[in-house]
């Protein structure tokens, strides 16, 4: 068995490390060449799955896709684990027979392929799959759970996933500001929260850093919601109301 992983990144190589060490014997192509593993221009390759995992955000990103597709042999589907603008995936598919499966990346860097495991492995297609292509999902990623379209999937990466994430920190931001402007301790005043979160688990007390990274903010591009801006700008006058303090 063998799978191609394209983009050989943060997740691409934690892919990869996860699939060899799941006996899947993988192929690892990246523009950057010191970052291909088992890779040369001239073998013609023969893989059943391609994982996709270059950045989402670039503007060729399914006709990159579609291009790698049509230069590996043998393929039984495409696994598209980059974040990307809701509606790619259905783009990718609907100019290839082979079917495109989304499944978004959970993790944070230092532990990636802990998290990996850790979390299940979400997927989405929107045409019907063969029991076995399912399976040998299955025997890839153990943990999984299926949504009933990749836009579900896709929109879920990013409003449930990153952005929710920033509009937490927003609070923590604002609540800041405010604390600082009437003199009052922000870890004090949060401590009213804390039993109510134990007993009900919805005011957690975020800390009211700078949201840096690549994934928060770079993420909200790929929705381009103008609601969902909000959250950018909350950061950049925390951000302004911080410099103002150094
Ligand atoms: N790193 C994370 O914590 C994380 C978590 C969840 C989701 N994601 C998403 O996964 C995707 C990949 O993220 P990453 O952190 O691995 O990015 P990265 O920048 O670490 O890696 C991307 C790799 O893709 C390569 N690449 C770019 N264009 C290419 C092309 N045309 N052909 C082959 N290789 C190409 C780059 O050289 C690079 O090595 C992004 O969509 C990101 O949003 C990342």
């Amino acid at each position: 068995m063998t799978d191609v992983v394209l983009g050989m990144g943060e997740v691409g190589s934690t892919l990869f490390d996860l699939l060899e060490q799941r006996k899947i014997s993988c192929v690892g192509i990246d523009t950057d060449k010191s970052k291909c593993k088992n890779y040369s221009e001239n073998n013609l390759m023969e893989a059943e799955f391609l994982h996709v995992c270059i950045p989402g955000e670039i503007e060729n990103f399914d006709e990159i896709a579609r291009d790698w597709t049509n230069k590996i042999t043998g393929l039984k589907a495409i696994i598209i684990h980059s974040t990307v603008r809701p509606g790619t995936t259905k783009k990718v598919q609907e100019k290839l027979d082979l079917p495109v499966i989304f499944s978004p990346v959970r993790g944070v860097h230092r532990r990636f392929l802990q998290d990996v495991k850790r979390y299940s492995k979400f997927l989405s297609s929107d045409v019907k799959l063969a029991d076995e292509i399912k399976s040998e999902i299955e025997k890839r990623f153990e943990k999984t759970q299926w949504m009933s379209s990749t836009k579900t999937a896709e929109l879920a990466k990013i409003l449930v996933d990153t952005t929710y994430y920033g509009w937490l920190i927003n609070y923590a931001q604002i609540t800041k500001i405010i604390c600082d402007e009437e003199k009052v301790d922000f870890d004090e005043m949060w401590k009213f929260a804390d039993e109510i979160h134990e007993n009900l688990g919805n005011r957690p007390k975020m800390y009211p850093g700078i949201i840096g990274g690549h994934c928060v903010i770079p993420n909200l591009a790929l929705i381009n919601n103008d609601k969902l801006d909000m959250i950018k700008k909350i950061n950049e006058l925390f951000e302004k109301y911080t410099d103002s303090k150094v």
